[in-house]
């Protein structure tokens, strides 16, 4: 999400294309930063002349089938770490994931994706410039939407999962994009290389979040910002409000049986990871190496007395910091998972938790939703590349989901 809009890119791009570097042969990155529009992006090239900072100013690489705004892959020199940027929402971080899946020039077999993008925050969770490792992320816009004012006496809310009559039903009719669950060991590795002393705060964004402290619920979001597990909410919609923050939290909550806590809000997530399961049923992608990093540039909700347009206007007080804690938190990350490559990550850091979409197409047993597909084994895909071994079962998928 973001709130400046179309800023110089053609300039931006022109910029960088007098840099470019041809590649030569296959670039296997061990880190892919995964970003969504311009400043996001941005950040990773302006601070590579940091010292000791990664430089993505050295490689420029285009992808065929790219955001026609976003073409370029940059990478190190060593190709060791790439960052893109998708384009915003859900039909844009889909198509270039796929992108870059597609890419014959790419080796992706042993990379980390590393989403890192700013999004809203719950106040009772996280504050302003805060840093968020996700163990899922959550679809909440899939769903049926009643306009308010045509709401049913006994609903407290007008969205409704799909194939369900009642806001408080769980599963109805699934798609099998609703959640994606990554390595939550991954992420406890990962979040610890961020060092708590640079995580960048504001004067502004203190004013701000202070208003929060009447209430005691609130008090994270009163809070100085720090590096956080908690959990992303995706959705094509920026939702903004009390009400509609706690009707997707509640969503988060019954989506992920309990395990899921609602802290972020983004337009992506589950469109990247989406992609993501089918590169890894192509084993072109290992969906064990999976993070997702949302840092917090605004409230979801208004402050004791403030209005919802108040604070969706004002509230953008911690997008500078939050595009600064991006690039805190993906270049130390990147540098992290490189400086450690050959002693940990190279051969992965294994998942405790269940990895993977609704339907359990990687195999395994999902911890939440209605029921895996094909009895804990990976789908089988015809003439792919891997070891999968399972068909999924359609009767049995259709009976067990949409009943
Ligand atoms: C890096 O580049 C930025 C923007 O071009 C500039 O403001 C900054 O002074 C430079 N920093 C260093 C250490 O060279
Ligand atoms: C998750 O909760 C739903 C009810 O909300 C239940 O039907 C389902 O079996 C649960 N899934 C798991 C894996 O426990």
């Amino acid at each position: 999400m973001r709130f400046i809009y179309q800023s110089a890119l053609a300039v931006a791009y022109l910029y960088v294309a007098a840099m470019a570097a041809t590649c030569d042969g296959r670039i296997k990155p061990k880190v892919m930063i995964i970003t969504f529009f311009d400043a996001e992006g941005e950040i990773y090239l302006t601070k590579s002349n940091t010292t000791g900072a990664l430089d993505f100013r050295a490689q420029l690489h285009r992808v065929p089938y790219a955001s026609p705004e976003f073409p370029y892959l940059h990478c190190t020199r060593d190709g060791d770490a790439c960052l893109m940027t998708t384009g915003e929402a859900e039909i844009q971080a889909t198509a270039t994931t796929m992108a870059l899946l597609a890419d014959p020039q790419l080796d992706l077999s042993e990379t980390y994706w590393v989403l890192t993008g700013v999004g809203g925050g719950a106040p009772d969770r996280v504050t302003l410039g805060a840093i968020t490792l996700a163990r899922f992320t959550v679809q909440v816009g899939m769903s049926y939407e009643l306009d308010a004012r045509e709401l049913p006496p006994a609903f407290a809310t007008g969205y409704v999962p799909q194939g369900t009559e009642s806001p408080d039903a769980a599963w109805g009719s699934v798609y099998n994009s609703e959640v994606f669950e990554v390595n939550a060991a991954l992420r406890d590795a990962l979040s610890v290389m961020i060092d708590p002393s640079r995580v960048a705060d504001s004067a502004a964004a203190a004013a701000y979040r202070a208003h929060y402290e009447a209430v005691p619920r609130f008090a994270p979001g009163a809070a100085p910002p720090a590096v956080h597990h908690c959990d992303s909410a995706t959705s094509d919609t920026w939702f903004t409000g009390a009400l509609l923050a706690e009707t997707h939290a509640r969503r988060v909550d019954l989506w992920t049986n309990g395990t899921g806590v609602y802290c972020t809000t983004a337009q992506e997530d589950g469109a990247v990871l989406g992609a993501l399961v089918r590169g890894a049923l192509e084993s072109r992608v290992d969906f064990g190496r999976v993070a997702i990093v949302r840092t917090v540039s605004d409230f979801d909700r208004p402050y004791p007395d403030q209005s919802v347009m108040d604070n969706l206007v004002k509230g953008t007080v911690g997008y500078p910091i939050a595009i600064e804690n991006v690039w805190v938190a993906g270049e130390s990350i990147a540098r992290g998972i490189i400086g450690a490559w050959e002693e940990t990550f190279e051969a992965g850091v294994p998942a405790r938790n269940y990895v993977g979409d609704v339907w359990g197409v990687l195999g395994g047993t999902p911890d939440f939703g209605p029921g895996r597909v094909s009895d804990g084994e990976p789908v089988l895909l015809p003439g792919a590349k891997g070891q999968q071994s399972a068909k999924v079962k359609r009767s049995t998928r259709r009976s067990r989901i949409q009943k």
